[in-house]
């Protein structure tokens, strides 16, 4: 695959000032594109695009507000005037089984995780299908994929937003849209979120419990991750469609 493939496309990454998003937002950049780093840390992200300079630029943007995304589409309009990649990557979650969870922490968690992707996919739709067509890439968990009670509403939230992916790259099918859309599943990655999570309290016995049943799978990196991204992002994922890219070392296995 060459380094520069995805040269003269334009993409936005959620959730891109750190992270995760910063690792695809990275790989992204690397392979050509113009790259749009939207979030709330505007620090961080000004600092990312600062550091990207030619080619990528920063817009505040709250994935759970609809008129935050509204007024990102109507930027994208003006400047560069086409979108082709559109990487739902915001989201994350707490720890809550079915007794401890509330209905606010459930909310947060379906707004951060659900909501985002759903106002993305609709606020995208248009400016996507203008050119020669584009690819979404939302960003699920193997906790959409294997149930782990202790995170019931982040993994209720991640399977959810995995299926509505479907819908959407069907809906596209069925209107000659020519737009893609895969979900990704990171196992383990090393961030922000996972450090804060690990450090928690009680998360000591989660992860012990989870090295247990998965011996041999490494903690992965936001550089893995981008890398995937950055092949469903590519015209040489042109076939790939409405599918489920694990990329967890093994863990579900
Ligand atoms: N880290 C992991 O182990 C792991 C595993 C599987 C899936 N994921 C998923 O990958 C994605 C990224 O996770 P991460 O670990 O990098 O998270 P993180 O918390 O380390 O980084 C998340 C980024 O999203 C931004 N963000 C948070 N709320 C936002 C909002 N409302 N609007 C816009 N931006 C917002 C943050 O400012 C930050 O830059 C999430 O969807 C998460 O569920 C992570």
């Amino acid at each position: 695959m060459s380094n520069n493939n995805l040269s003269n496309k334009v993409a936005v990454v959620t959730g891109g000032a750190d992270g995760i998003g910063e690792g695809i937002a990275r790989t992204l950049w690397a392979r050509g594109a113009r790259v749009i780093i939207a979030d709330i840390q505007e620090e961080k992200g000004e600092a990312l695009a600062g550091e990207l300079g030619v080619n990528a630029s920063f817009a505040l943007l709250d994935v759970t507000d609809p008129s935050s995304w509204e007024r990102l589409v109507t930027e994208l309009e003006s400047s560069p005037g086409r979108l082709d990649i559109l990487v739902n990557n915001a989201g994350g979650g707490g720890f809550g089984n079915l007794d401890q969870l509330t209905i606010e922490e459930w909310r947060k968690i379906m707004a951060l995780n659900m909501d985002s992707v759903f106002l993305g996919c609709k606020a995208a739709s248009a400016l996507l299908q203008a050119d020669a067509g584009g690819s979404i890439i939302n960003i699920s968990s193997t906790n959409a994929n294997r149930a782990w009670p202790m995170f019931s509403g982040y993994c209720a939230a991640k399977a959810g937003m995995t299926m509505f992916s479907k819908c959407v790259a069907q809906h596209f099918l069925e209107t000659n849209a020519k737009v893609r859309c895969n979900t990704v599943h990171p196992g383990p990655i090393e961030t922000p979120n996972f450090r804060r999570l690990s450090a928690a309290e009680g998360a000591e016995q989660l992860m012990a419990d989870w090295q247990k049943n998965n011996p041999f799978t490494e903690i992965g990196t936001v550089e893995d991750i981008g890398e995937v991204v950055a092949f469903l992002a590519s015209n040489e994922a042109r076939y790939v469609n409405a599918s489920e890219f694990v990329a967890a070392g093994g863990t579900l296995l």
